[in-house]
Parts: C-alpha cells; structure tokens; sequence
C-alpha cells in the first residue's frame, strides 16, 4: 500500500523529543527518508533509531540550526544521503519564561536567536536548493498560540513566534512561483517545554485519547509536507489533540478617517471610540489567552 509521502526527503528540527520527534517518525511511516536534526546528539540518535527499527530511513544531523553553517550542513546532509530535499519541518525551539522587567538581555537574544534565526537559515537554504534545482517543496514553521495572541512572561517568546507566522506568510508569498509552499502550526501538547513551564499536564495515564499527546500534532504536519496539501499555502493552523483550527490573519477591523485632512490629536478624544464601538473590541488590556479554544492550563 502506498503511503502519503513515499519516495519524499524531509528534515524535520529538534527532531530528539517533544512534538518534533512526533513528526520525524510520522513523516518516516507515511514513507519519507527523514533528517532528524537535534543539537542534543543523544536524543536525536534515539529518534534514528527508531526510524530505522520500523523500517525506516534515517539520518542523523547534530548542529544548532539558528547557525549558519549548521543550517546549509543540514540542508546538505538531506541532498547527500538521499539524494534530494522535499519538505522541511522547522520546529525547534527553548522557552526562556520572565516578565519583560526581569528579563535579561541573554534570555531575550537566545529565544529570538534559536526561533527566528532558527527559522530563517534552514529555510533559507532549503528554497535556494528548491529555486536553483526547478524542484517544488513544502515547509511547516513552528508558531505557537503565545504569538498569536499574546502570553504573559513570555514577550521574547511570543515576539518571536509572531515574527514565525509573519516569516512564514511572507516566504510562502516569495516561494510561490517556484511551487514551494510555506504554512505555519501553533501547536500545544505535554512536552518537556510545556511540562517545564506549566508543571504536569492531564494524561497519559492510559486509557481513552491522550488529547495533549506531542505524536497528535505530527499527522497534519505530514499532510501539510503532502503534493495533495499543494494549494494550501501562507496560512496558519492551530494544531492540538485531534483538533486542526484555521487561524485568520489580522485584518483591519473598524477605520475612522477625517475628512481627507490630516488629524489634530485633540480629536481622537471624541473620535477614537467608534473604532471600538464599530468593531466590538474592548479598549483595555484582556488575557488574550483566554480565545483559545483549547488551553492546557486553566488561566485567570
Ligand atoms: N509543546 C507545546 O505545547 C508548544 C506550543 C507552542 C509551540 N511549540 C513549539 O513547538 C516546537 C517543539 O516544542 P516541544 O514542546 O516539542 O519542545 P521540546 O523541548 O520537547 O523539544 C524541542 C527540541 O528542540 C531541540 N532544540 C532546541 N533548540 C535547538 C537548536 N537551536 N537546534 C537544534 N535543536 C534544537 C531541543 O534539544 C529539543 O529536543 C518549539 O518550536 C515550540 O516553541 C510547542
């Protein structure tokens, strides 16, 4: 029986454990030779073990993927061992938790480095690769709700995993005349970053569907790597238990203009509120956590 992705490359990044190792041997049942990059070598060796004791095909990539080299390494390492690259799976990620006050600069430059430069190099070299050998390709980034909507403690995080979803629409707007799509997961499950941040999750004690299982995430990702998900591209996706949700981009809500001259501060005053009224949006700060759908944690 064929499989989705037969006779397909991908890499899937900090592929050793978490939600990331989910989609690695997803990605590797559905029939793809698959690149599991992880900077911790240990824990990405495990996941090619796995792959190749189900059968599989694997190869190992141990290298922080917000470095450069690194980066065109592991881009390297897919055309090398297998000949090609079709799907690259950019996940890997830290959380450095601390309100903006208590912040240090070392906390924000490392998220921001492993999330964004993270991003960018990997796929960067992947769509030279695709551009410059007329191949199509497929990448999924990683966001998360805190980007989305907006997390507290979380400003380097969340800054980060906004600038993802922007990233991700943009090189989907740049790839498209090669046949390259580009889409983005806000993705939730029980992983040591979760765990780590929150304390224990409900589940996995046995029984019934584990809804925050990091392995839930990993089937949609794999139809996302798919030539069937090829007209689906530059959108971003909640992704948890067996929910997929669509997110909207920001669009404009409610305009107020002023007669085609240019505004006197004075009159937002009177004016700024039509801009809430028409839209129904309340003026003052809110948990914006509190629009998920789906939360992992009960939140005040
Ligand atoms: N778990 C969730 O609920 C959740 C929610 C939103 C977003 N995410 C995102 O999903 C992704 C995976 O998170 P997870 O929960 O599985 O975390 P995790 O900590 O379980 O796994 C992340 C893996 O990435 C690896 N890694 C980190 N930095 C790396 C680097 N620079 N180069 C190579 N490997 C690196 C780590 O060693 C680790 O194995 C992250 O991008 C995270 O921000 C997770």
């Amino acid at each position: 029986m064929s499989a989705l992705l037969d006779g397909k490359v991908a890499i899937v990044t900090g592929a050793g454990r978490g939600i990331g190792r989910g989609e690695a041997l997803e990605l590797a049942r559905q029939g793809a030779a698959v690149v599991v990059n992880e900077f911790d070598a240990e824990a990405g060796k495990a996941v090619v073990d796995e792959i190749t004791a189900m059968g599989g095909q694997a190869a190992l990539h141990v290298g922080d993927v917000s470095e450069i080299d690194d980066a065109k390494a592991l881009i390297d390492t897919a055309v090398e061992t297998f000949g090609g690259l079709d799907a690259l799976v950019n996940n890997a990620g830290i959380l450095r938790d601390r309100t903006l006050v208590k912040m240090t600069p070392e906390e924000w430059d490392a998220v921001i480095k492993v999330h964004l430069r993270g991003h960018y190099a990997p796929t960067h070299f992947a769509c030279e690769y695709w551009k410059n050998n007329g191949r199509p390709g497929r990448i999924v980034c990683t966001a998360s709700s805190s980007g989305l909507l907006g997390n507290f403690g979380q400003s380097n995080y969340g800054a980060a995993k906004a600038g993802i979803a922007a990233f991700s629409t943009i090189v989907a707007l740049e790839m498209a005349r090669y046949g390259v799509t580009c889409n983005a997961i806000a993705p939730a499950a029980r992983t040591r970053m979760t765990e780590g941040a929150y304390g224990k999750i409900e589940g996995g004690d046995g029984g019934g569907f584990d809804f925050w299982h990091p392995d839930n995430v990993a089937p949609f990702v794999a139809f996302l790597c798919s030539d069937q998900a090829g007209s689906i591209s530059g959108k971003v996706f909640g992704v948890q238990g067996d929910a997929v949700e669509l997110y909207r981009p920001y669009e404009s809500a409610a305009v107020i203009e002023n007669g085609g001259a240019r505004w006197d501060p004075a009159d937002f005053a009177d004016r700024v509120g039509e801009l809430f009224e028409t839209s129904g949006i309340k003026p003052e700060i809110e948990n914006p956590m509190r629009r998920l759908r789906y939360s992992m944690t009960k939140r005040a």
